[in-house]
């Protein structure tokens, strides 16, 4: 396990006392904080993501051209997906939320583990890998009813049952537009928010990139913890390169730790 630096420790702390003092955290994930969950990010190195380009392979007009070969790729990705449990990041940020120090989560990934490890105000804002919409009408169907379609039919794409449309995963493929409504509800929560927690994204991909630039306009302040730099670290009060699964817990830790020198001193006789 790796040893943090005097530095780190120190900047863990700061994040602490931020966090325990603010009124409106929220945190912004991206695919960093699933990687130690075992799904590979856009942009590490070798993986899935090298050999099958999202912007190639996850484009809409390519699955509008030919939804087969989306299908077979999704084939290749989906059972990490549909396998992948939360890491320590995420049940840190799922207790951050149960302290009643951060109010939402705002993610840019598709896989639900926030979710899964006890997130309740989570928008996606890029969609969820668990649900499908058939590309004609709209139909909505689960998982299990597409896993059972693809085993029954044995067809790629799977088609809708009511026009023979085929289905699509309700994620957010390139080219597409994003979900109204969560996005404008992120725009909003960033605004006023006071401390914006912002866990393994490259903050490369609009517009949620955009998001921490609404928290700094309004003077709220940017955590940032990230294995790699981003465009933001220079505005940001906190910068942490390393891993989301050791650091955010070591925030929980700290915060607790803070809170309980804080209730012994709001009463000695404890
Ligand atoms: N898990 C998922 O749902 C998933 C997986 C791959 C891609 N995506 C999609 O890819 C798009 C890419 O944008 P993004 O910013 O989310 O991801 P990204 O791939 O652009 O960036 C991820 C960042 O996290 C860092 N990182 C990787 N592992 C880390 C770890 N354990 N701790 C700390 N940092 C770590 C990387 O260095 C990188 O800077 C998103 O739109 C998302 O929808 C989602
Ligand atoms: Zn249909």
């Amino acid at each position: 396990m790796a040893i943090l630096k005097l530095t780190e420790r120190k900047k863990v702390h700061h994040a602490a006392e931020l966090l325990l003092n603010s009124s409106n955290a929220i945190a912004l994930t991206g695919a960093g904080i699933s990687t130690e969950s075992g799904i590979p990010d856009f942009r590490g190195e070798g993986g899935i993501w090298t050999r099958y380009k999202p912007e190639i392979y996850g484009n809409i007009k390519n699955f509008i051209r030919d939804p087969t070969k989306f299908w077979k790729l999704a084939e290749k990705v989906a059972p990490k997906l549909f396998s992948a449990e939360p890491n320590p990041g995420h049940y840190a940020l799922a207790e951050l939320e149960d302290m009643d120090i951060i109010k939402a989560v705002i993610t840019q990934n598709i896989d639900e583990l926030h979710q899964k490890a006890g997130s309740v105000i989570v928008y996606e804002v890029h969609g969820n890998i668990n649900r499908f919409t058939c590309f004609g009408c709209r139909a909505s169907y689960t998982k299990d009813q597409v896993m059972r379609k693809l085993k029954k039919e044995k067809h790629y794409p799977p088609l809708c049952d009511m026009c023979s449309a085929p289905l699509k995963p309700s994620v957010v493929l390139f080219g597409e537009s994003l979900p109204t409504f969560e996005i404008y509800q992120s725009q909003a929560l960033a605004e006023k928010t006071d401390v914006m927690l912002i866990a393994g994204s490259s903050l490369s991909v609009d517009p949620v990139a955009d998001l921490p630039l609404y928290t700094l306009s309004n003077g709220g302040k940017l955590i940032i913890v990230n294995d790699a730099p981003t465009h933001l670290d220079e505005r940001a009060e906190i910068v942490i390169n390393h891993k989301t699964g050791k650091i955010l817990p070591l925030i929980v830790e700290e915060i607790k730790r803070l809170q309980t020198i804080q209730n012994e001193e709001q009463d000695p006789s404890n």
